[in-house]
């Protein structure tokens, strides 16, 4: 035992699941991985970035990519992510949302600065439910509640249970705790499910009804990476259901391009929350590396990230294929297994039968490692009340043949425990 006097925030810091789930799978070599969320390394863009940082060495003048950078992040990338967003949809106040464009290291660092610059310990977040597990370890990090938006039998935002949940929040005196709203709204991790107007709106709705004014965090982070069609919702940037509300869109390059490279980027409608953001991304950082950021403005200046995304829409597409055909095959759905085919992201999100318990700990994740296959537990993914019987397999990293073969030796163990 140390003898160190740590924070409270120290004392909470606890080894985040996914460094368990990665020492599983360094005790264990020949186990094949559907828990990293990583992304393709096969198809992972080694010539485009060559290019660039060709072009940036090539470039007359002081390198000023390799001196520090601004804490926002450079100008002309974020005008050239906002002019993308812009071509998205089109909010209402667009100058607005070029404005208060920002860049951080992943989108993963938004969340953090957000949350600190909202949250105290004890405060309350709601959230999607299921939701991003790393955000929500985050937030017990913080020692800051997550409260689940109650959703119907398919997923769907239960307009009615939210007006129930924030109800029963004032009658013990907690409204004034909630201090956020938070969703991964395309093609989620864990659920790939993606949120459209109407579940948006109704969120809205339930908030404005309860007199609940609080910012909104719209984590996009998927939302480039559909696999033929992109989904159509507009973001809280556009919808007037929103429009009174402080809002912040999240979302990153990691995914759509390279994780590697770490740049993640948002906007904002509040002024002041951004600067507030910004002041605490200066006492971390004070601004993303501009080298990074330099080779993201060369990629973009060529199409380099559309070219990109053509190549790993069609091959997520495939390997989701791949994984979800093994398990198919293997006879998952006959033994009561559920799951949707996702139109995008990196996740199959499976509903196993009533009563199985696929936690850390359950003897099925047991059996799982020792048929050298490993997956996300989806308790883990709940902000509260989590269930037992769900798993996120993630189809990013693994080869088509592998996936296959993972599928197999899921549905294999699965069979074992029908
Ligand atoms: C929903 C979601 N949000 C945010 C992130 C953070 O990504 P990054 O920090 O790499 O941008 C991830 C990464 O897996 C994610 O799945």
């Amino acid at each position: 035992m140390s003898s160190i006097a740590y924070s409270a925030l120290g004392h909470r810091a606890q080894s985040p699941t996914i460094a368990q789930l990665m020492k599983l799978m360094l005790e264990n070599p020949g186990l094949l991985s559907l828990a990293a969320g990583f992304t393709d390394n096969q198809t992972l863009p080694v010539p485009a970035v060559q290019a660039a940082v060709e072009r940036l060495a090539n470039r007359a003048g002081a390198p000023e990519y390799l001196q520090y950078g601004t804490n926002a992040g450079r100008p002309k990338l974020r005008a050239a992510l906002a002019d993308r967003l812009l071509a998205m949809e089109t909010p209402p106040d667009a100058e607005m949302i070029r404005r208060n464009f920002f860049i951080t290291n992943g989108s993963q660092q938004a969340l953090y600065l957000a949350m600190q610059v909202l949250c105290d310990p004890g405060d309350i977040v709601l959230v999607d439910r299921p939701s991003y597990f790393v955000y929500l370890e985050m937030l017990t990090g913080l020692g800051v509640q997550a409260r689940s938006m109650p959703v119907d039998a398919d997923g769907r935002i239960d307009a009615a249970g939210l007006a129930a949940l924030l109800e029963s929040l004032r009658e013990r005196g907690e409204l004034g705790r909630v201090k956020a709203v938070y969703f991964v709204s395309y093609f989620s991790n864990p659920s790939a499910r993606s949120l459209d107007e109407a579940e948006k709106n109704e969120i809205a709705e339930a908030l404005t009804r309860a007199g609940v004014n609080v910012p909104v965090v719209e984590d996009a982070a998927y939302r480039e990476l559909y696999y033929t069609e992109p989904h159509p919702a507009r973001s809280v940037l556009s919808l007037p259901a929103w429009s009174a509300f402080p809002k912040l869109y999240l979302s990153t390059l990691t995914k759509p391009f390279a994780s590697g490279l770490k740049v993640g980027y948002g906007t904002s409608s509040d002024a002041e929350l951004l600067a507030k953001m910004l002041h605490v991304k200066g006492h971390h950082d004070f601004g993303t590396a501009n080298y990074n950021q330099a080779i993201f403005e060369e990629v973009l200046a060529v199409g380099g990230l559309d070219a990109q995304l053509a190549v790993i829409r069609t091959g997520y597409q495939r390997k989701m294929r791949a994984l979800h055909g093994a398990l198919t095959e293997a006879g998952l759905p006959g033994l009561g297994w559920k799951w949707s085919v996702p139109g995008g992201g990196l996740y199959l999100w499976l509903t196993a039968p009533e009563g199985m318990d696929t936690g850390m700990d359950s003897a099925f994740c047991h059996a799982c490692v020792a048929a050298g296959v490993l997956y996300v537990p989806g308790d883990l993914c709940f902000g509260d009340d989590a269930p037992k019987n769900f798993i996120r397999l993630s189809f990013g990293v693994l080869g088509e043949a592998d996936l296959a073969e993972a599928g197999r030796r899921f549905a294999g163990v699965a069979k074992r425990f029908g």
